[in-house]
């Protein structure tokens, strides 16, 4: 069962919902296999914006409405008749604001990833920070096969989830691979029933929101940081480590323990 509420909706393409200090963020557009195309990529940006912004939020689940996608990729139909600079700045534009923006988000976001993950769609779910699949979910990467190649830094996440050689077939063969398969080699941390996949991930969500958010804002930089060109990850480590202990957090944490009892952060 959903523990969420509906609120009303404010953007074209996105719900948002959120219960306590979970939100979750349902790409609505069914029709469409909820393919992202301009005006969603912009919505998804000032959802993630404000959320962040919410001091009450600790958790973001990202999904996709319907019980057919995720996500199909990026619409195809708003960039077949792009040239080059317009294909370079498409990318670029898209990095920035959504893919690279969620990567390094402050707070928690789980990609439950309930259908068709394909393309820019799979690349949504690689920029969350870990992805839970329904049974029926089908993930790859099918660009080549459009003559492109993945924009939204599908060539760069997907070798750091499943290896070279796995990312490599993926995206040379623009094949599909089950959620099972997806689990084997990384992709995906669970794979659940669908009816279960919404509750899998508030359960987790809700794990997370009992911890410190401000060191897991900590440990999301440093996690990133190892994959970052040019950083050096165990540097940013001792950096965000020592960080914590100027933080309330911290202090309630530790002090929790002594006292033996549940810290309240
Ligand atoms: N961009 C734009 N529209 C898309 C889309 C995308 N990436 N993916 C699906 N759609 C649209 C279809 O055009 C169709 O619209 P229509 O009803 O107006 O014709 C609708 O969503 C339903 O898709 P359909 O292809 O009829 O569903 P299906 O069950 O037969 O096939 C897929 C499902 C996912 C296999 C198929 O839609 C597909 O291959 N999509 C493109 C995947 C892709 O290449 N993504 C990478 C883009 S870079």
């Amino acid at each position: 069962m959903n523990i969420f509420k509906n609120r009303p909706m404010k953007y074209n393409n996105i719900l948002v919902e959120k219960n306590d200090k979970i939100a979750e963020i349902i790409i609505n557009r069914p029709k469409k296999l909820n393919a992202l195309n301009k005006e969603t990529i912009s919505e998804l940006h000032s959802t993630f914006t404000e959320l962040e912004s919410d001091d009450h939020i600790r958790v973001i689940i990202l999904t996709g409405n319907g019980d057919k996608a995720f996500v199909a990729g990026a619409d195809i139909s708003e960039f077949a008749d792009f040239d080059v600079s317009q294909g370079a700045e498409l990318a670029k534009h898209g990095q920035e604001i959504l893919f690279d923006f969620i990567e390094n988000l402050s707070i928690p976001v789980i990609a439950a990833v309930n259908g068709f993950a394909l393309g820019g769609g799979l690349e949504l779910a690689m920029a969350c920070h870990f992805r839970v699949a329904s049974e029926n979910a089908k993930m790859g990467l099918p660009e080549v096969s459009l003559g492109v190649i993945p924009g939204y830094g599908g060539t760069q996440r997907l070798p750091q989830l499943v290896g070279k050689g796995k990312a490599m077939e993926m995206i040379m063969t623009a094949g599909m691979i089950t959620a099972d398969d997806a689990l084997k080699n990384g992709l995906v941390n669970h794979v659940v029933d669908q009816d279960e996949l919404l509750p899998f991930c508030e359960k987790l969500a809700t794990k997370i929101a009992r911890n410190s958010s401000t060191a897991i804002s900590s440990a999301i930089k440093a996690v990133n940081a190892n994959f970052k060109e040019g950083v050096n990850g165990f540097d940013v480590e001792v950096e965000q480590f020592g960080e914590c202990f100027g933080t309330d957090d911290f202090e309630e944490g530790t002090t929790a323990f002594l006292e033996k009892r549940k810290p309240d952060f």
